[in-house]
């Protein structure tokens, strides 16, 4: 038995309950969590259907210690100190072998399939199935996760810090290093200074980006924005954030990311990106959204390239590792990305403050 945070409609809201989770088989490791941290992505699933049976236990970013292993597991030991994260891949299909784990063909293998009639749910509440949604379900006191969706990092690390790698980091740093391969001297704008957005920035701050332009509706994400290596900020409540980019960098940016998911947004990113320039769209939409894209001025006369981008273009394995030792270099800074330690009976209260967009990060820290 242990405590989790159960969805039980999609309300937005979490129940703390007593539910059941399996030993580890095959190739899973059971994680005691010591840290959990509150993405957006886990409130659009809660409010919106994406298709999870409910109930269900949410969150992705996960820091702990390894309590238990599969027989078949190689990577890890008891004791390890590692990071989770949601991106699930084979290892052998032809997007692994190419290097590129985030495009795996069948990431359903690292989840029990329904073949496993003995065991089918990880998670299971008075012997009924519960989600674990992303293969991690993370709001709970532990989790039974496929070494596939773990990385090692240093036992200095800090949970809290080590925590944000695992969704934040690696999607946002990823997305300016990876996705965009962002050039030493290129323009930078970045909509939605979140703690996905804040990453965007620590990642095209490390690529040697000359200008890194913050966008967002509340003013008071300046200061933060700053502090990870924005150079100007506009504030998107008052000043048309397109015209204000265009004006500052003399007809638009190099590369334009969208962190919100909101049409609006998107588009603007779009218009943002200099002729030949890149639009990437890291923020989720609901699940009937979509975006109005002008071909002939945007995709043939401009040559924008819009990438929809899926945690950073990460293998987690080389990167996290990567990150949790820039971390240690004092090269990250992902102290600042930390809003609030907090419990996790107060994950409603977190989540309401994350709506009203004026916080980083909220972590889990108490189970
Ligand atoms: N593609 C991926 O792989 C991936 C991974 C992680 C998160 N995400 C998504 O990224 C998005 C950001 O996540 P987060 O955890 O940083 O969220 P967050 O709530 O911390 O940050 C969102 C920010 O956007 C700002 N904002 C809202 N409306 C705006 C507007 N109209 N103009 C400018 N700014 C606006 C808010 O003030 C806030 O600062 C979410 O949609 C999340 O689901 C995507
Ligand atoms: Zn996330
Ligand atoms: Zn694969």
């Amino acid at each position: 038995m242990m405590k989790a945070a159960v969805l039980n409609h999609l309300d937005g809201t979490f129940q703390i309950e007593e539910i059941e989770i399996d030993e580890p088989r095959g190739r899973e490791v059971l994680v005691e969590v010591k840290a959990s941290g509150l993405c957006h992505s886990d409130l659009h699933f809660a409010e919106q259907d994406f298709g999870v049976p409910l109930p269900a236990v949410l969150g992705h970013e996960l820091a702990g210690i390894v309590v238990a292993i599969g027989p078949e597991v190689r990577e890890f030991s008891i004791g390890d100190h590692v990071v989770g994260s949601l991106i699930q891949f084979c290892g052998h299909c032809p997007a692994c072998i190419g290097g590129r784990t985030y495009q795996c063909f069948h990431p359903e293998e690292t989840l029990r399939g329904d073949h496993d009639h003995d065991h089918p749910h990880r998670l299971t509440r008075s012997g009924a199935g519960v989600s674990q949604v992303f293969g991690t379900g993370a709001f709970a006191e532990r989790a039974l996760v496929h070494e596939n969706q773990l990385a090692i990092v240093p036992k200095e690390m800090p949970f809290a810090q080590a925590s944000l790698l695992g969704c934040g980091t690696i999607t946002g740093a990823g997305a300016a290093i990876n996705t965009a391969s962002v050039r030493p001297g290129e323009t930078v704008a970045v909509i939605g200074i979140g703690g996905v957005g804040l990453n965007v920035i620590s990642g095209a701050k490390l690529a040697g980006a000359a200008r890194i332009i913050a966008v967002d509706r509340q003013p008071q994400k300046e200061v933060l924005a700053r502090k990870f290596g924005a150079t100007d900020f506009i504030d998107a409540s008052k000043v048309d954030s397109v015209a204000k980019i265009r004006e500052l960098t003399g007809g638009g940016v190099d590369h334009a990311f969208e962190v919100v998911g909101l049409k609006a947004t998107s588009e603007q990113a779009i218009q943002m990106a200099r002729k030949g320039g890149g639009a990437y769209l890291i923020g989720v939409h609901s699940p009937t959204s979509t975006i109005d894209l002008n071909v002939t001025i945007d995709l043939l006369t401009r040559q924008v390239d819009v990438r929809g981008v899926y945690m950073g273009s990460t293998n987690i394995k080389n990167d996290i590792p990567l990150y949790a030792s820039l971390y240690l270099q004092g090269k990250l800074n992902l102290d600042d990305l930390i809003s609030k330690e907090i419990s996790l009976a107060d994950i409603n209260e977190a989540y309401t403050e994350l709506k009203g967009g004026s916080i980083a990060r909220s972590v889990i820290t108490t189970f």
